[in-house]
């Protein structure tokens, strides 16, 4: 009984997880705290299982050493730029410590948090600056998302037709957000092994 009880859990877990026992170790980086950036950041690592869950404001850039495969997790909370209205936000204090850092080799992918109703315009739009950076160190970003499916005028982070990361919107339409991570990890975690 034990044995199939076991097993039946194994099961489980594999059908829920989306770990493979040779993947390494991600490491998930996110910013701000205590909002939707950091439920949905939990919500991708308890679906991974193998990730140490890290708040960005609480590292310096050579902590990406430890890691070969990295997600990032953002939100846009500026009217314009996030960077421009936020200055001392969590990833405004941890940007300019990846100032002339070499991350070629790694790979990243970003998550960003916004709002498709009240702000149309700008939507997931920190994500779009995040990805500048991101590229200028070298890394090789993956999980860019189609347009499909989401209903916006404008957004920096839409890039040679199609998002650079996978946006959420948890004010709207949060009944979407599982599926999404979902879709997405399927698509990003055979390129992290
Ligand atoms: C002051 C403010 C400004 C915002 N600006 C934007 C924006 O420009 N683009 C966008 O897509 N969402 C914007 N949002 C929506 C947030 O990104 C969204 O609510 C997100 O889930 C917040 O996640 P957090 O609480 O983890 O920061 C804004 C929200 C606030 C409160």
């Amino acid at each position: 009984m034990a044995d199939l009880n076991f097993s039946i859990t194994m099961f489980y877990l594999k059908s829920h997880l989306f770990y493979t026992e040779n993947m390494t170790k991600i490491g998930l980086f996110y910013g701000p705290t205590e909002g939707n950036v950091e439920k949905v950041a939990k919500l991708i690592a308890s679906k991974i299982g193998n990730v140490d869950l890290v708040k960005v404001k609480e590292v310096d850039a050579d902590v990406f050493d430890k890691y070969d495969n990295i997600i990032l997790g953002i939100s846009t909370l500026g009217k314009h730029t996030w960077s421009s209205d936020n200055e001392g936000n969590d990833w405004d204090q941890f940007l300019p410590k990846l100032n002339g850092a070499d991350l070629k080799g790694k790979k990243v992918a970003i998550f960003g948090l916004g709002d498709h109703i009240a702000y149309a315009d700008f939507f997931v739009d920190a994500m779009g600056e995040l990805f500048e950076v991101v590229k200028e160190t070298g890394a090789t970003v993956i999980g860019g998302v189609s347009n499909e499916g989401y209903e916006y005028n404008e957004s920096r982070a839409f890039v040679n037709g199609k998002f650079v990361g996978l946006p959420i919107d948890e004010d709207f339409e949060d009944d979407l957000t599982e599926e999404r991570v979902d879709n997405w990890l399927k698509i990003i975690l055979p390129e992290m092994k």
